[in-house]
Parts: structure tokens; C-alpha cells; sequence
């Protein structure tokens, strides 16, 4: 099938080689011209396990094309993904001016029938809207369906997610574009989930909240543990044995960040407060997320008392391991709260402090060539993302060259034992002291 996706981030860009690779022709549209380029010229423009091989092996194979022109790519598919972004506004709710505005761009290009898919992740109804905005400027009578297709794919598994999703949801009100949408997920191997275009947008919404409150169940289960002497650890492991709940999602850390959880939670607070049915239960998921960090700041005073001059290594500045993602990490928020405070804080990211130098916070802090590096003369190790190989650092040569022996494992990444074993004063989340 002829494919064409609007909107080259994240989802885009990994929806569309992944469409390419299980056989369909893919158009990917972006109006950001060097982000166009960076993918004629072979390049990507972020961090994805698997993504640049897969990308280059499509474009190579002639299945994978990239373009600024909205109007060549509406008029190359026969389904038209929109994959642009759905950031949050001050109050929380959803800025939704980029898809009204792809929907009226879509619709001026539109003179044969489409399927229209919202890939973003939309408030419930939105597919309403753009199904009534396409109609306002289309031409008379063309034809044309909206259905709703959320992408439930992780950042740094963003390849597998997709070739080998859990689920796939097809919202729609239309058999014609139902029929079409079922042809278009036929290579893949996974249950397909049929429901209106409402349903479909709730899902996506509910979905990461469930999992946000699912960490932050954990999380506050984490300061029950350290005051009574329990270790979270265990707790995560008896509690998740039980089918019904699962051990994933269960590890304790400094909350959740990204892209996503924190807008989308925000947003569904705001979206069920709209309809008329607060949702007060996330917003106690928000206030455990940011008593999360100012906890394990809190903890970090009490241990140095005075952080102003202190030399401080931070390990892992992007919002989890495997991405060169620093959008909302709580990593990030954990740095400028040290530096606010006067700490000299010297950290290192496996990939991502180049995207890490963008932000103005980047020439307050040093950024080091190596984790070791970074605890060098350091009066004390934090560490912000569970990066795999922070938990292989020789515990010797670390010992030898912090100033003192003194960690706060903001992911329980370390053993404590074994760091206890080479001198270090050893601090965790939900684990004692
Ligand atoms: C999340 C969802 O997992 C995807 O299913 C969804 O498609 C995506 O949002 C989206 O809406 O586009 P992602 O943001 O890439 O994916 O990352 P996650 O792996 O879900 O992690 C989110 C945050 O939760 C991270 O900061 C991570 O460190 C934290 N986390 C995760 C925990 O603190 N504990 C856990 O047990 C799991």
C-alpha cells in the first residue's frame, strides 16, 4: 500500500520505516526543512535502538521517502497518518493547533477518497474535530474517513514496539475505512482491537495514566519503606508475582519524565475535568511524582548539609536509558534543583548530552567523557537514569577517585551490598540507608 505520514518526530519517523520494512511505500512529510534533509542525507535526527539501519535499508530499497510537500504526500497515499505534536499548555490541556492545522492543509490537497488516521495522542472527541474541519474546507463532495490508530511504542524500544506491538486500536465509524486500516496492519502479527474513533482516543490517554499510576503506587510505597525498614525492592517483586498486577512498571526511582507521561497525565486531568468528571485520582499521581524528587533532594541535604561549592557527579541525564531524550527528565530537573542551590555538578549521559547542550542549563553544568570521569574528586555520586553500564563501573576505581565514598542511586541500579562491600555509604529509593 502507498503510505503517507505527517509529521517526521518520533512517532512519525519510526512509524514510517517500520511501515516501510513490513513491505508498504511510505511518504514521510515534515515542514521543517533541516529535519528533511538530515534524512535525504542519510542521517537521523534522534536516538533509536535499530532505527538509522532500518531507515537507510528502506530509503535504499526505494520504500522509505522523505518531503517538506504536504500536497505531494496527501496526494501519494491512500491513508494519511498525522504524527505531529500535541504539546501541553500552561494550564495542562492540549495545544491542538498543529493538527487543525494539518487538517486544513490535508483538506485543500484532498480530490479522491482518504483515510485520514490520528496517530498524536488527542483529547477523547478530537477526531470529531477534524473530521468537521476537513469537511469545512475540503471541496464539495469529496470523499474521505477519520479514524483514530494511537501508537503505544516506548522511546529507546521504539522498533520492536512496533514490528511487534501488544495491540493494535483502530478507531473509526466506517466499514470503507475500517477495511482499509485492517489491509494496512495485515503484515504485522498482533491482536487488532476494532472501536468508535472515542473509545480509541480514550484508550491511549487511559492507558499511560494507568501506567504513570502504577509508578507512582510504587513510589509512595517507597517512602513507607524507607521509614519502616522495608525494602521496596522485595515489596515490587511479592506484590507483581501476582498476575493480575505484574512485576513491570513496579520499579521505585524519581518519577516518571519524558514526553509523555507528564503531558499526557496533565492532560487527561484536564480533558475529564472538561467532560465534567474529575479524574482527582491523577492529579495524587502528579503530587507523588514531584514529592518523588524533592524526597530524594531532601535526603541529599540532609547527608551534605550546605550543597552551595559541594562537587557533585550526576550519572544519566536523559529521562531513560536507551534514548538521547532529555524532554521533561526528571534527571534534568534533579541537576538545575543542584545547581540552583550552588552545587558544582559535573554529569555524564552514554547519549544524551548532545541533546542535553541545547539547553541553556547545559554552561552551568561540566559534561565529562566518562561516567568515571564524572565522579572524579566528587563529594558524592548521583545517579539519575539506570543506564546498564553505570551498574558495571569497577566499584574500586570509583571508590578511588570520589573525594568521598558517598552514593544516592536514584534508580536503584547499584547493589547496595556490594557497594557497602568497597566503603561507600549507599543510599537508595525505598530501600534504607
Ligand atoms: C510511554 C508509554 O510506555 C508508551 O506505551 C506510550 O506509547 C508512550 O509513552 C507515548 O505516549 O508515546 P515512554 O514515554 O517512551 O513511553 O517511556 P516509558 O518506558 O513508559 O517510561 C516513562 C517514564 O516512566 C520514564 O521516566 C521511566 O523512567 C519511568 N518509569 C517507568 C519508572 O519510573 N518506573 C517504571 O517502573 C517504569
Amino acid at each position: 500500500m502507498k503510505l503517507t505520514i505527517i509529521g517526521s518526530g518520533y512517532v512519525g519517523l519510526t512509524t514510517g520505516a517500520c511501515f516501510a520494512e513490513a513491505g508498504h511505500h511510505v511518504m514521510c512529510v515534515d515542514n521543517d526543512p533541516r529535519k528533511i534533509q538530515t534524512l535525504l542525507d542519510g542521517n537521523i535526527p534522534i536516538y533509536e535502538p535499530g532505527l538509522a539501519t532500518l531507515v537507510k535499508k528502506n530509503v535504499v530499497s526505494k520504500r522509505l521517502q522523505f518531503t517538506t510537500s504536504t500536497e505531494d504526500g496527501v496526494n501519494y497515499g491512500e491513508v494519511i497518518f498525522i504524527a505531529v505534536p500535541t504539546p501541553p499548555q500552561p494550564d495542562g490541556s492540549v495545544d491542538l493547533s498543529y493538527i487543525e492545522k494539518v487538517a486544513r492543509e490535508i483538506a485543500v490537497c484532498l480530490d479522491s477518497y482518504r483515510v485520514i488516521v490520528d496517530k498524536s495522542t488527542v483529547p477523547v472527541k478530537t477526531g470529531e474535530r477534524v473530521s468537521q474541519t476537513i469537511r469545512r474546507y475540503a471541496k464539495a463532495g469529496v470523499e474521505f474517513d477519520v479514524v483514530s490508530n494511537p501508537e503505544f511504542l516506548r522511546e529507546g524500544s521504539a522498533v520492536d514496539d512496533l514490528m511487534h506491538p501488544d495491540r493494535i486500536v483502530i478507531g473509526g465509524n466506517s466499514d470503507r475505512a475500517l477495511a482499509v486500516m485492517q489491509k494496512v496492519y495485515e503484515p504485522f502479527v498482533a491482536p487488532v482491537l476494532v472501536t468508535d474513533i472515542n473509545s480509541a482516543e480514550l484508550i491511549k490517554h487511559a492507558a499511560n495514566s494507568f501506567l504513570a499510576l502504577k509508578i507512582s503506587y510504587i513510589n509512595a510505597l517507597s517512602e513507607i519503606c524507607e521509614i519502616s525498614g522495608a525494602d521496596v525492592e522485595k515489596v515490587a517483586e511479592g506484590i507483581g508475582m501476582d498476575k493480575r498486577i505484574g512485576r513491570s512498571f513496579l520499579n521505585a526511582g524519581l518519577g516518571y519524565g519524558g514526553s509523555c507521561f507528564p503531558k499526557d497525565i496533565s492532560a487527561f486531568i484536564a480533558i475529564a475535568e472538561q467532560l465534567g468528571a474529575p479524574l482527582n485520582l491523577l492529579k495524587e499521581v502528579e503530587k507523588i511524582n514531584a514529592h518523588q524528587l524533592n524526597r530524594f533532594l531532601q535526603g541529599i541535604r540532609e547527608a551534605l548539609w550546605v550543597l552551595k561549592d559541594k562537587k557533585l557527579a550526576v550519572w544519566g541525564i536523559s529521562f531513560k536509558p536507551n534514548t538521547d531524550d532529555v524532554r521533561s527528565s526528571v534527571a534534568v530537573n534533579l541537576i538545575e534543583a543542584l545547581v540552583a542551590e550552588g552545587a558544582k555538578v559535573t554529569a555524564f549521559d552514554p547519549k544524551g548530552m548532545e541533546k542535553f547542550k541545547e539547553l541553556p542549563l547545559a554552561g552551568k553544568v561540566t559534561l565529562t567523557e566518562s561516567a568515571l570521569e564524572a565522579a572524579r574528586d566528587a563529594e558524592a555520586l548521583i545517579v539519575a537514569t539506570e543506564w546498564p553500564e553505570f551498574a558495571t563501573v569497577d566499584l574500586a576505581e570509583l571508590r578511588d577517585v570520589m573525594r568521598t565514598p558517598l552514593i544516592f542511586d536514584g534508580r536503584n541500579l547499584l547493589d547496595p551490598e556490594a557497594a557497602a562491600s568497597h566503603g561507600f555509604q549507599y543510599r537508595g529509593i525505598g530501600r534504607g540507608t
